[in-house]
């Protein structure tokens, strides 16, 4: 559950006020599913980032990058912070393989210890309920393993978030707790479900 009121170089989740102190000094090669490309934000992706996150449908607004120069803000902030050796989330553009258009914005943040990474996602109304939230969760389940040795990922969202709760099971991940939870951006609690995926 997921972005972004975050401090690039200090990933910071807004329901569980948790700050990820893993630094990742990588940038990411592109990662390729069957359907998707995901991979690093440019510049560019401004437009249809802002696009995405203003869409009233989101269960999870985020009210301070409605206006088109807060969101061009953010992306330029989170392409420059690629490189900082301070990094210690991985904020992804989602597009489709065939024609390379955004489709969405997936999150990896680490939390600290580095046992343990947190995901996010979100996608344009446009593709929902055609399986791509769940090739990206499962794709960012291999991120955290294959790249970053992280044996445990966790996801966090709202109770009534239906679509992430099937998401999250059918990438294989549980249900591991319920509570309510402090959400800064809203300032208000919300109850939320915790999914996680462990390997041995
Ligand atoms: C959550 C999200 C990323 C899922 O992506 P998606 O591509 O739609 O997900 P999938 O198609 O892989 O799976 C969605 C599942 O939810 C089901 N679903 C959709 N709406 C539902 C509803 N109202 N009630 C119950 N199930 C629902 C779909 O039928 C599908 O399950 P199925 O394949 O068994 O039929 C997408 O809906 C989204 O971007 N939502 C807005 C942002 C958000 O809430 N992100 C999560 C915050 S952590």
């Amino acid at each position: 559950m997921h972005p972004s009121g975050r401090r690039v170089g200090q990933a910071h989740n807004h329901m569980t006020q948790r700050v990820y102190s893993r630094a990742a000094m990588k940038i990411l090669t592109p990662i390729r599913t069957g359907r998707l490309v995901i991979r690093e934000f440019r510049e560019d992706d401004w437009g249809p980032f802002h696009a995405l996150i203003s869409d009233p449908s989101l269960v999870e607004r985020r009210e301070e990058l409605s206006a088109e120069d807060a969101a061009r803000k953010r992306i330029q902030e989170v392409v420059s912070a690629q490189e900082s050796p301070s990094r210690c989330s991985y904020e992804l553009a989602i597009c489709m393989a065939e024609s390379g258009e955004f489709i969405g914005e997936a999150d990896l943040g680490f939390m600290p210890g580095g046992n343990e990474a947190e995901i996010g996602i979100v996608l344009s109304r446009t593709v929902r309920g055609a399986g791509l939230g769940t090739e990206t969760c499962r794709a960012l389940i291999d991120l955290a393993w294959g790249t970053f040795g992280i044996r445990r990922v966790v996801g966090y969202c709202d109770r009534v978030n239906a679509p992430s709760r099937r998401m999250m099971e059918k990438a294989g991940m549980h249900l591991e707790d319920e509570r309510k939870v402090y959400d800064e951006r809203q300032q208000r609690w919300r109850d939320a479900c915790i999914y996680a995926f462990e390997r041995g």
